[in-house]
């Protein structure tokens, strides 16, 4: 199976961004044959500063790189060197009915708030059908708030070759498996718009003093505690080998034990498990022309891709000679 994504470079990666959304999806790459990128042009309807979104694009690849996507088993590319999407964009947006953008949640919850809206939003869907049917991907693996976005992807897909013809190959929303909400610090989903994100490459000292700082309840220490309902325990989980959940777990349920402890065990844990990613990390960042070439050669096999895509659709409508 083709197997492709995108992620946003709109801020840094949190634990919510790992383990909802980015581990799964580079788990794909060992049986499969994976595209992924990194979303500069959605990204623009959000950052609007050059050096910015510069930094986010390049922090995004070596965070990938760093996390085991592997350019020898995947192809890595950034969304803007491949000129044919656009292309294939207005193509797309020609046959897209209004309707159905303005039910796309992106787009009417700001509406619904009040915030303006301008055409790159209201039009984003359309941008990310391009994405995904220049590489005639047949899974797209997202969370949860994709699904939509998928589903117009797919209308767009089925309307174009009803009517002219089969052109594109019809992809599959593959919604990832127990990708449970991540809660932040303080116990609601973690996410970059709440500030209780825990960055997945924040200096270890920056984390570990962030991780004292979770919100607890108040309950005193020798009462029995539900682990199934706290958020520190839901954190501590991800990054914990089963028997040290299993430990942690009944420590819950007896009672008797103080959270600074448990805060503990879970910085311990998130640098066991981090360590290797951030030393391969500050390895990358020391070779940028390796980095800059992974991310060229990665272009070059998409973009050959999505030219022969593009030709197929240009062809169909009657654009080229
Ligand atoms: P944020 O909410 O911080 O702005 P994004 O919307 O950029 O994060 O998230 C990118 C992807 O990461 C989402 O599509 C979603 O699948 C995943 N994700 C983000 N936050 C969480 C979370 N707290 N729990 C699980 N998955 C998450
Ligand atoms: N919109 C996606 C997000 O915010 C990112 C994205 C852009 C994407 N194009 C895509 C995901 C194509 C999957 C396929 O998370």
């Amino acid at each position: 199976m083709r197997v492709l994504s995108g992620i946003q470079p709109t801020g840094r990666f949190h634990w919510g961004n790992y383990f909802g959304a980015i581990k799964q999806y580079i788990e794909l790459q060992h049986d499969h044959e994976g595209y992924y990128f990194i979303a500069d042009l959605h990204a623009l309807t959000t950052v609007r500063d050059a050096e910015v979104l510069r930094g986010y694009v390049r922090d995004a690849a070596l965070d990938l790189l760093a996390l085991g996507l592997d350019p020898a088993k995947a192809t890595l590319f950034v969304q803007s060197d491949i000129p044919e999407v656009s292309e294939l964009c207005w193509l797309l947006m020609t046959g897209t009915p209004l309707g159905l953008l303005e039910r796309c949640h992106a787009y009417k919850d700001k509406k619904e708030k009040g915030i303006k809206a301008d055409a790159g939003l209201f039009t984003y869907p359309v941008l990310m059908a391009a994405d995904i049917l220049a590489y005639d991907a047949n899974w797209v693996p997202v969370g949860e708030d994709q699904v939509q976005h998928i589903e117009v992807c797919r209308d767009l897909a089925r309307s174009f070759n009803a009517h002219y013809g089969e052109v594109f190959t019809m992809p599959e929303a593959r919604i990832v498996a127990d990708a449970a909400k991540v809660p932040g610090t303080d116990g609601e989903k973690m996410s970059k718009s709440y500030n209780n994100t825990l960055g997945l490459f924040e200096p270890a000292k920056d984390l570990r003093k962030k991780i004292m700082r979770i919100s607890t309840d108040s309950r005193p220490m020798e009462d029995p505690k539900d682990p199934e309902t706290d958020h520190l325990f839901q954190l501590y989980r991800l990054f914990a080998t089963p028997e040290q959940t299993e430990e942690v777990r009944e420590i819950y349920l007896r009672g008797g034990f103080g959270y600074g402890d448990i805060k503990k065990r879970l910085a311990d844990a998130a640098d066991a498990y981090l360590d290797p990613a951030r030393a391969r990390r500050a390895e990358l960042e020391g070779n940028p022309d390796r980095v800059d070439q992974i991310l060229r050669e990665g272009a070059e096999r998409a973009r050959a891709r999505a030219r022969a895509v593009l030709d197929r659709a240009q062809r169909a409508c009657g654009l080229s000679r």
